[in-house]
């Protein structure tokens, strides 16, 4: 049985850019500083056979997803970048992927260096999710949507509750993107990141591949899919969720680089999503900490559609105790010392300083017509301290700012129009309902004489 709080893959499954690669996002010299050649070998050989396994499922089941092999391509436009990237093609050969340097990156700018990596893949995310749940129905499994999930009891199998029903089950895996269970095991060691992606209307043709630049953070650039090579998805941009800055912004960056270097005929789409940064660099995929029958999977960083699969595959072999090379591995029980530690410390403190926040000052208004329609705003009114959104009809939606989690104050995202919780990647929409990440509930309606 699935119990999905909205609709499948409405999540962000749906608003991925459907790039599926082993060029992990961790940087696979990173990862074999951190964790060894062999596990760095594991870890991507999953995420291969995780292409090659989406690759044969989409073939019986979503066939319209139209997937595609294609070439991987790292590059720099920077002379102090060709070190670098030559590190991380070494690696990639270590690793078994065989990166070629190529004389001429296949872009319609000025390259210093680059390098292809074969056998990677693009597709539509959302056909193949939902061609994945048809087969799961004639399989005989059941679906409920709108069914948000309290978090699972464990004891005696495991217990889960929804609106409508107090479900009996023998096990229970969380597979909610964001963990909402575990409290703090997970969320110290799961940091959340904002995304954002523009579809783009080229007057040439993009050459069929996935790029990735050598930026901090990176720029990624790939055909939007389909038969029309013109139409292309740039994305990059990333930054921590919350963060005390207009997210509008972000989009801007993305439009100024992409025009700098393309010849655009129009910005078709733009859009933005979270996705989870794993401490060490590799998802947590297993039991849950301290419990017999719940399971999770998460932390997959930008590679969630390939991680995705492989702790999908991972956890049925737990669940039918069969043998897995990962198990050890992504187990989230593990303890990762130094390599954690470089992003533990940081991403903590920056959730620490959030906590410092509470008692916020918020801007004074003397009356909430100063929140105009589109307008999502943290005010300080009537003594109360209110997250106030009026929509574009002017109806007021009035809230306590206060997240359903541990109680950080919960920030307005202007891209996405949604509160974003700064501390442990919470989400809710414009009116308070909760999206997704650790809290268990909406955000509260504040009663106002
Ligand atoms: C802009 C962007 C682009 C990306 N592009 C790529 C890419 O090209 N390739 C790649 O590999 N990765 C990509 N990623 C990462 C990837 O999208 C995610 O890692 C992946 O989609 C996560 O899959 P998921 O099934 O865990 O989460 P989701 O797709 O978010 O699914 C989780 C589901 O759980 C539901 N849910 C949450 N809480 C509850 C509850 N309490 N009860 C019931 N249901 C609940 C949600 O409604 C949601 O539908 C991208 C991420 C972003 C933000
Ligand atoms: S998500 Fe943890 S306090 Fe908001």
């Amino acid at each position: 049985m699935l119990l999905e709080a909205h609709q499948v893959g409405g999540g962000a499954t749906g608003g991925s850019t459907g790039h599926l690669t082993a060029l992990l996002d961790t940087g696979l010299g990173r990862l074999i500083e951190d964790w060894g050649q062999h596990e760095a070998g594991l870890m991507v050989g999953a995420n291969l056979t995780a292409i090659s396994q989406i690759e044969q499922w989409s073939a019986r089941f979503s066939p319209d997803c139209q997937l595609q092999r294609v070439e991987g391509i790292l590059y720099t436009e920077n002379a102090a970048g060709a070190g670098d990237l030559g590190r991380e093609a070494d690696a990639a050969r270590l690793l078994g992927l065989g990166a070629e340097a190529l004389d001429r990156v296949p872009l319609p700018f000025p390259c210093h260096a680059g390098y292809r990596i074969t056998g990677q893949a693009r597709f539509d995310p959302l056909r193949y999710v939902l061609g994945l749940a048809r087969r799961f129905l004639e399989a005989g499994g059941v679906i409920h949507e709108q069914s948000p999930a309290k978090p699972p009891q464990d004891g005696g199998g495991a217990q889960i509750e929804t609106p409508a029903a107090r479900i009996q089950a023998g096990d229970v895996i969380v597979a909610t993107h964001l963990p909402y269970v575990g409290a703090l095991t997970l969320e110290t060691r799961n940091y959340p990141q904002q995304s954002y992606v523009l579809l783009v209307r080229l007057t040439s043709p993009l050459h069929d591949a996935l790029f990735w630049d050598d930026a901090e953070p990176y720029h990624y650039i790939r055909r939007y899919g389909g038969d029309d090579p013109h139409l292309v998805l740039i994305g990059g941009a990333d930054h921590r969720t919350g963060l005390p800055i207009n997210e509008l912004d972000h989009l801007a960056q993305l439009e100024q680089y992409a025009r700098a270097r393309f010849a655009v005929e129009a910005v078709e789409g733009r859009w933005s999503d979270e996705f989870v940064e794993p401490a060490d660099g590799a998802p947590f995929a297993g039991r849950l900490v301290g419990a017999d029958h719940i399971w999770i999977a998460t932390g997959y960083a930008g590679n969630g559609l390939t991680w995705g699969t492989a702790c999908g595959l991972l956890l049925a072999d737990l669940l039918t105790n069969e043998p897995n090379p990962l198990a050890g591995l992504l187990d989230p029980r593990r303890v990762k010392g130094l390599a954690a530690l470089d992003r533990f410390v940081p991403e903590n403190l920056r959730t620490a300083l959030e906590y410092a926040r509470i008692p916020f000052e918020g801007e004074r208004v003397d009356s909430l017509a100063e929140v105009g329609p589109g307008e999502g705003r943290l005010v300080r009114y009537q003594g109360r301290k209110l997250a106030v959104w009026r929509d574009p009809g002017g109806e007021l939606t009035i809230l306590s700012p206060v997240c359903r989690h541990l109680g950080c104050i919960v920030k307005w995202n202007e891209a996405a129009a949604t509160w974003d919780c700064p501390c442990h990647g919470g989400r809710y929409t414009a009116t308070g309902e909760r999206l997704g990440g650790p809290p268990p509930d909406d955000l509260e309606p504040a009663a106002l004489e």
